[in-house]
């Protein structure tokens, strides 16, 4: 029985510790459009700035999952799965909608 619990509470532990490192993370997220959305859209650039707070979270779901940039497909395509789910995690979070408003950056 003593056991049982043991090997369960091992369990637990493991799908809780998986759990974590499976989510998406928007402070990854926000290196990913730190290194890869702001090498073109910086203020005064052919892009523009581009801000998290510019889009509600479900158009930035849309735009990510779907892939709306449509001038540069290649952007959203080539970033790997997890990139992308940070992103994404990161640009709703401080969407229009999102209860917290990033200000400064
Ligand atoms: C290679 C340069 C480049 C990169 C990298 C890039 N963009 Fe863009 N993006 C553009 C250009 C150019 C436009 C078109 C701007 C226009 O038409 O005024 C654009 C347009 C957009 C638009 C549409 C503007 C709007 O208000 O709807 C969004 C949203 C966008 N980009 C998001 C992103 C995100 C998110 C990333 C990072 C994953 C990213 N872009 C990376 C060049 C880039």
């Amino acid at each position: 029985m003593k056991r049982i619990i043991s090997l369960l509470l091992v369990l637990a532990m493991v799908l809780a510790v998986s759990s974590i490192s499976y989510a998406a993370s928007a402070r990854r997220g926000k290196r990913v459009f730190a290194k890869v959305c702001e090498a073109c859209h910086v203020k005064g650039s052919d892009a523009g700035k581009l801000k998290p707070s510019s889009k509600t979270m479900s158009q930035w779901k849309r735009f990510v999952e779907k892939n709306r940039h449509d001038v540069d497909k290649k952007v959203l395509d080539e970033m790997s799965d997890k990139d992308r789910d940070n992103l994404l995690k990161f640009l709703q979070d401080y969407s229009l909608d999102a209860a917290t408003v990033e200000t400064c950056g």
